[in-house]
């Protein structure tokens, strides 16, 4: 299935060249998303020596993927974090995360249109049980010095509010590529030296050489902006990683729509809304059917998504479809910083990174620049207790793997390879050896190793997005075996055995 996002889709594409050869910098930043983008401007504006490597295109991984929205609170709400950090870690993150927000809006007036506006998040029960939820929240908000007011009612064609509606005034959206695109044009014109498709292939953190197909880097300090660190990290094993799908819905210009505003419909459907604009085509983006990677039926999601917003919005064309992953901070909060590795790692933003982001980028360049900020206290990626944390996730990873392995084996382990069908995919065993193996639209047949090579777990079909993810730490792979994000430096071995070669076993 084709994905794209309505913001890549409408956006204008950046064009910055592949790294060629050997450099040298003082700050390299992998990963050119917000945070990388950010960090990159903040640093060339101050004279430091800057090159950026993403692997793709800027914007290409969750930004442009994400639902663009700025807010002082956190998806999971405020009442998680007051309950386990306390009123003034609460206090401090709205603050930090209104800062932020404040950053990006003035960032816009120097920046062409990105679409920012500020509005208010409007968020309501879907039943009369998750009223509870909603009227907590609004303490908790209240006691972290949000802008929190209490409404009765949610604009058309809105679902309908059951009791009271919260509404957090002055947040703020944007067109999420636009930004980032704008933003490393930005960087660029202070210095930065930005790449796409320069995926770093190998990193040495201690000695600050970052190696891709076609160059080098050798850096006094690396940044990770790469969503979730690369290689083996000890908050990999602290995070839950989860999908989440995305539909823009093509809307008549003249219909009354809801207007400018981040709309968090809670309960068991989840719905995340917003409206959008393109040129002179106008769109309702609708976002929800939360997953863990890889234990899920990717089409089933974003199919019971487009049934959703049908149902609530009517039978309206679905021009954009996405999907995008989030990783958790295993206690509510972000881990950014330098970590053990040597390099500063920013993640664990959850869904609400387009904020986070900014603040890790802003925190990371005060460190950097020499003026170390008090909140990167809260958000240190060495936090948590390690070591015991750290082995109840990995039993629990391991059991979704051993079941994992258990359903392909019972359900799919005589399936030969010969019998696959354009479009089809099976883990299969050939020759004492799990295989994960597809057949594209075109007759090709790819056959991968099944075993992930960042940490040895089992990969998984993802049928909206053609590709095997792992379900233990995020990696995602292409059929051929390719990364295409996650944890994983190198990719699935690829499997051109001799019963491969034939197209049977
Ligand atoms: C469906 C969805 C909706 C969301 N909506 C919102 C929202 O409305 N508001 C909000 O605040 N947050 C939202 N989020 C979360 C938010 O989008 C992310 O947390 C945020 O975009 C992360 O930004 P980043 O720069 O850290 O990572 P990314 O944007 O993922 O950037 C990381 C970059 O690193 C690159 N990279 C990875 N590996 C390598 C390598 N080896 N070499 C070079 N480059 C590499 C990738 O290609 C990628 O471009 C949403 C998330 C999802 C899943
Ligand atoms: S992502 Fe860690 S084992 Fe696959």
């Amino acid at each position: 299935m084709d994905t794209l996002s309505v913001w890549r889709g409408t956006a204008q594409s950046t064009g910055f060249a592949m790294l060629d050869g050997e450099v040298a910098a003082d700050v390299l930043i992998v990963g050119g998303g917000i945070t990388g983008v950010t960090l990159a401007v903040l640093l060339a504006e101050q004279g430091r020596e800057v090159v950026l490597l993403e692997a793709g295109e800027i914007g290409g991984g969750t930004t442009g993927h994400s639902t663009g929205n700025l807010y002082e609170t956190v998806g999971n709400g405020m009442q998680e974090i007051t309950s386990r950090w306390g009123a003034e870690v609460a206090l401090h993150v709205v603050q930090e995360r209104r800062t932020a927000i404040d950053f990006v809006q003035s960032r816009c007036q120097k920046l062409p249109d990105v679409g920012f506006r500020r509005c208010d998040l409007v968020q309501w029960a879907q039943a009369t049980g998750d009223q509870g939820y909603i009227d907590k929240e609004i303490q908790a908000l209240e006691a972290a010095g949000a802008r929190v007011e209490r409404s009765t009612s949610v604009p058309a064609p809105l679902p309908v509010a059951l009791g009271d509606v919260l509404v957090l005034r002055n947040q703020a959206q944007f067109q999420p590529q636009a930004y980032v695109a704008a933003m490393a044009r930005m960087a660029a014109e202070h210095g930065a030296k930005l790449h796409e498709h320069s995926r770093v292939l190998e990193l040495d953190t201690k000695k600050g050489r970052a190696v891709t197909a076609s160059g080098a880097v050798q850096a006094k300090e690396v940044v990770m902006a790469t969503h979730t660190p690369k290689g083996i990290h000890l908050v990999h094993t602290e995070m839950p990683v989860h999908r989440e799908y995305a539909i823009a819905l093509e809307m008549d210009p003249g219909a009354a729509g809801p207007g400018a505003g981040i709309f968090w419909w809670h309960g068991s459907e989840g719905l995340s809304m917003r409206t959008t604009q393109a040129g002179d085509r106008h769109f309702l983006v609708v976002a929800g059917q939360e997953h863990k990677v890889g234990i899920h039926n990717a089409k089933a999601g974003l199919l019971a998504l487009e049934n959703a917003a049908h149902k609530h919005f009517g039978d309206r064309p679905v021009a954009y479809r996405w999907s995008a992953q989030n990783y958790r901070g295993a206690d509510a909060l972000p881990y950014i910083g330098r970590n053990a590795s040597g390099c500063f790692v920013a993640t664990g933003f959850s869904t609400d990174g387009l904020t986070w982001g900014t603040v890790a980028a802003r925190l990371i360049a005060a460190e950097l620049l020499g003026h170390k900020a008090a909140f990167a206290d809260h958000v240190r990626p060495n936090r948590l207790s390690p070591v015991k944390g750290a082995k109840n996730i990995i039993e629990e990873n391991v059991t979704v793997v051993k079941q994992l392995v258990k359903d392909y084996l019972t359900g799919r382990q005589d399936e030969k390879l010969s019998e696959l069908k354009p479009g089809d995919s099976a883990i299969v065993d050939v020759e004492g050896e799990t295989l994960a193996a597809y057949r594209a639209p075109g007759g090709e047949l790819f056959a991968v190793s099944s075993v992930c090579p960042h940490m040895g777990c089992k990969v998984h079909w993802n049928s909206v997005e053609t590709s095997w993810d792992c379900p233990c730490h995020g990696s995602r792979f292409r059929p051929d075996g390719t990364v295409i994000e996650g944890p994983a430096l190198s990719p699935l071995k690829r499997k051109d055995t001799p019963p491969l070669a034939g197209g049977a076993t």
